[in-house]
């Protein structure tokens, strides 16, 4: 892991803006207000940059995040709307509603962030900063609210930096967040079902929709441990810990390993390889592999959350 950067705070305006996109460019982390909580921001196709960002945040799996965008146009280059997506999205957009929707063959959301599942979660922001910051930057930003994991969310700029100091580049102080409380999560893959009720009650939601929102397993929301129901899991077996391959089986190396199909890190490196995680999974599963073969990951820093993501996938099925 790289050293500690130093997080500098600038308040927001203008220069916040441009150095702010300067640093997600680079790869780097930056903290900014939306008008719910304040986010930790990453360019959402870098998947080296999300690798940065689960392990600053300390998160123990890697929950799916949430792409914020500038307005529908941009949302609709990443998913596919149905008519009830749309309806919600002209209605409540800019504002604190996620959506949940399958991802387009063209979306540039990197799989570590949508934990390699066939939907992806968006959201255009009201707030100014934020908005701001989105269009200086030019593309989508990956952002969870910016807390270590199991910490509420932060809604000052003075909370980010108790949480997050020395673990990120930049926080773009706005202020107080006006909200204070996540973004609603509804899912429009299916029948519009409520996954996290949040600042924008159901009941405004189901007045527009002219329907109820179903309501999601308990498995299934997104902050039940682990979300097992809603994540991806490959077609092929999975054997742990394997120092070797066996016949029949498909090498998914980590570190030197020259009958590897495929390497998460040639170099051992964990941040590449959670950026490479589900990636190489789908890529694995679409060659026909029957049993994929990983050979061991260290369970230090990000190896924890690559640990937890394979024995969920090598758990046996119903
Ligand atoms: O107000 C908010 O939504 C804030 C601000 C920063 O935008 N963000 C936020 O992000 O609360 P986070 O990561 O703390 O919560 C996002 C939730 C997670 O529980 C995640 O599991 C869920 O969204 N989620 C993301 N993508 C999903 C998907 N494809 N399917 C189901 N749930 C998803
Ligand atoms: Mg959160």
């Amino acid at each position: 892991m790289s050293a500690e950067p130093a997080t500098r705070v600038l308040t927001a305006g203008a220069r916040a803006s441009e150095d702010g996109a300067r640093v997600l460019a680079a790869g780097g982390l930056v903290a900014f207000p939306t008008e719910t909580v304040y986010g930790l921001g990453a360019d959402a196709s870098n998947g080296q940059a999300i690798a940065r960002l689960y392990a600053a945040k300390g998160r123990p799996q890697f929950n799916p995040l949430i792409a914020h965008v500038l307005d529908l146009a941009a949302a609709s280059e990443l998913a596919a709307f149905n008519a009830a997506a749309q309806l919600l999205a002209e209605k409540f957009w800019p504002g604190p509603l996620t959506l949940v929707l399958p991802k387009l063959a063209k979306c540039s959301v990197a799989d570590l962030a949508t934990a390699g599942l066939d939907t992806v979660a968006l959201r255009v922001p009201a707030h100014p900063v934020a908005r701001e910051l989105l269009a200086r930057f030019g593309k989508p930003i990956v952002a969870p609210s910016a807390n270590r994991s199991g910490h509420v969310s932060p809604t000052t700029a003075a909370h980010v930096l108790g949480d997050l100091r020395g673990r990120i580049d930049l926080i773009v102080d706005g202020g107080a967040t006006p909200v204070g409380l996540e973004s609603t999560i509804v899912s429009c893959a299916g029948a519009p079902t409520l996954l996290r009720p949040g600042a924008l009650p159901r009941e405004t939601i189901e007045r527009t929709l002219k329907a109820s929102l179903a309501e999601a397993a308990p498995r299934d929301r997104p902050d039940a441990p682990g979300m097992l129901a809603s994540h991806y899991a490959p077609r092929a077996r999975l054997r742990l810990n394997a120092s070797g391959v066996q016949a029949g089986e498909t090498l998914l190396g980590f570190g030197p390993a020259a009958d590897a199909a495929l390497n998460l890190s040639q170099r051992g490196d964990l941040i590449e390889a959670a950026a490479n995680l589900f990636s190489h999974l789908r890529a694995l599963d679409a060659k026909g592999a029957t049993v994929i073969a990983v050979m061991p990951i260290p369970r230090e820093g990000l190896g924890e959350a690559i640990n937890d993501r394979l024995e969920r996938a090598a758990a046996p099925r119903s």
